[in-house]
């Protein structure tokens, strides 16, 4: 099958969250079963041209936007085999990031965005790449199937063409001022609860939701979750009316890229055979963040965007607590300012047992998931989540809230069988999580009854292939819909 996977965001070009690690990965795994994958992003200021070695294969494509046409220019790179294309527009993309300034969003994200989703198609026209299935990503992409099947709709080139829409995150709708819908040159009548009105807005993500063949969220467990209440930030009821049309897939990890065997990035390299290297990390990490070079203490990290999604407030909150217990805590991530400012009160109560980094810095990611022993996701919800899975890899052990991926991918260990690969509670309490972590602390302190865990936890498989395998069905029955076939 030919397939354009569509993202605002793709490892290693432009990443600000786990999209780009599943843009970067899912298309090579989808290649290695022989499809004609292609990938598809704006050229943001960072996607240098020469460190990237992109050339340019369109100088000048007209698309249709805001009332007007405006110009994109096409080039083309590659992750491994796959070729990726990038829609360059310096007016919307050159800019210091992706979305938003410290101030908020981009004042015209759904210009911008609307400009993206049609490029790609009017792209895949100029270009004579007509994909079989336009694999659209969150709510930047949500334009995608609708165009397919409002203004483009009878267009000879793209009768054929499928969609499907993957759901990242149903908190980020891409909800804008009804005018949105003029700047994505859609007409008066899509203004319904139907089509794109959402509570007198226009929201993107549900562009996608009503007008992609098939949609899918990243673990099975988010697939149900969004179909309730407490889960569909509003949206429930239109998951619920395609019902029958929502799958949940499993986001799979990029061991290329994870793997604690050859990653580039760490002190040591380690496998469940020879742990020796992780002690190594474990101390290379203290260095890196001046704390005392303990070898027996618990050291517990955590990397994420500090928003409310992730609970770092019952980190916050209990981390006093936790460094109670004679443990030392790391922390890599930006995002809320009274997050930044909880943990940097921590820090300055307990500096010799707490490492802070308000950044987002790559390397060192790696460094944390090699070299710490216990990893936080106390996360309120969770679609799929990938650093629980990168810690497993990394005999790293996590301790996670039961929600979406997180439940999917973590098994309580249980002493009595030697069974489980990490610690879970349910709670969005301090006190639950403190009770679970205290509980990670406490099997910590029995050396052969960890290395069984960790060792549980390198041996599982999270890689893309299965991921693809049930990816590629999905496109089949999207097919022979499209065609008819039974
Ligand atoms: P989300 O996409 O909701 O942020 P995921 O767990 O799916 O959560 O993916 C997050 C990805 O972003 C992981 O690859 C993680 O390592 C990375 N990441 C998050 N924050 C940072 C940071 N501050 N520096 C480097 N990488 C980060
Ligand atoms: C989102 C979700 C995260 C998921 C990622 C990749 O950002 O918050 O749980 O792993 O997308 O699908």
């Amino acid at each position: 099958m030919r397939i354009l996977l569509a993202s605002s965001e793709a490892a290693p070009f432009a990443k600000t969250g786990g999209l780009a690690d599943v843009a970067g990965a899912l298309p090579k795994a989808l290649a290695k079963l022989g499809h004609d994958v292609r990938v598809v992003l704006p050229r943001y200021r960072g996607v240098d041209p020469v460190k990237f070695q992109l050339r340019q294969v369109l100088t000048s494509l007209s698309v249709p936007v805001a009332g007007r046409t405006a110009d994109a220019t096409i080039w083309e790179g590659a992750i491994g085999s796959v070729p990726v294309f990038f829609v360059g527009h310096d007016g919307y993309y050159n800019r210091d990031a992706l979305y938003q300034t410290q101030d908020g969003d981009y004042p015209d994200n759904a210009e911008r965005f609307a400009f993206f989703s049609r490029a790609v198609l009017e792209m895949t026209r100029a270009l004579g790449f007509l994909p079989d299935i336009y694999h659209c990503n969150d709510w930047q992409t949500g334009l995608v199937p609708t165009y397919l099947r409002t203004s483009l709709q009878g267009t000879r080139e793209f009768q054929a063409a499928g969609a499907l829409f993957t759901v990242h995150n149903l908190g980020y709708q891409g909800l804008f001022g009804p005018e949105a819908l003029a700047m994505a040159n859609l007409g008066q009548e899509l203004f319904n609860p139907f089509g794109l009105e959402f509570y007198g807005k226009v929201n993107l993500l549900k562009a996608g939701l009503v007008f992609a063949d098939l949609i899918t969220t990243v673990s099975r467990k988010y697939s149900q979750e969004i179909q309730t209440e407490e889960f569909g930030h509003g949206l429930e009821g239109v998951l619920r009316a395609r019902a029958k049309d929502v799958y949940g897939i499993l986001n799979g990890i990029d061991y290329d890229e994870w793997h604690p065997s050859r990653d580039a990035f760490i002190a040591a390299t380690f496998s469940p055979d020879d742990l020796s290297g992780k002690a190594v990390c474990k101390a290379d990490l203290q260095r890196a963040f001046g704390l005392q070079e303990r070898p027996d203490v618990p050291l517990l990290a955590v990397i994420s965007r500090l928003t409310p999604q992730k609970g770092m407030d019952l980190v916050a909150e209990a981390l006093d607590a936790l460094l109670d217990l004679d443990t030392q805590f790391v922390l890599l991530g930006t995002g809320d300012a009274n997050l930044h400012k909880a943990f940097e009160g921590a820090k300055a109560r307990h500096p010799s047992c707490v490492g802070l980094q308000l950044g987002f810095d790559v390397g060192l990611s790696h460094k944390i998931e090699a070299g710490a022993d216990m990893f936080l996701m106390p996360s309120r919800y969770e679609p799929c989540g990938l650093n629980q899975m990168y810690s497993l890899a990394y005999g790293t052990a996590p301790v996670v809230r039961a929600t979406g991926g997180l439940d999917d991918t973590i098994q309580p260990f249980d002493p009595g069988t030697g069974e489980g690969t990490g610690f879970k509670f349910a709670g969005i309490t301090p006190q639950a999580f403190l009770e679970a972590v205290r509980a990670a602390v406490g099997l910590y302190r029995q050396p052969d009854t960890w290395r069984r865990l960790i060792r549980n936890g390198m041996a599982c498989d999270f890689s893309w292939d299965r991921s693809a395998r049930e990816y590629e069905a999905l496109y089949q029955q999207i097919v022979d819909r499209r065609t008819g076939r039974p």
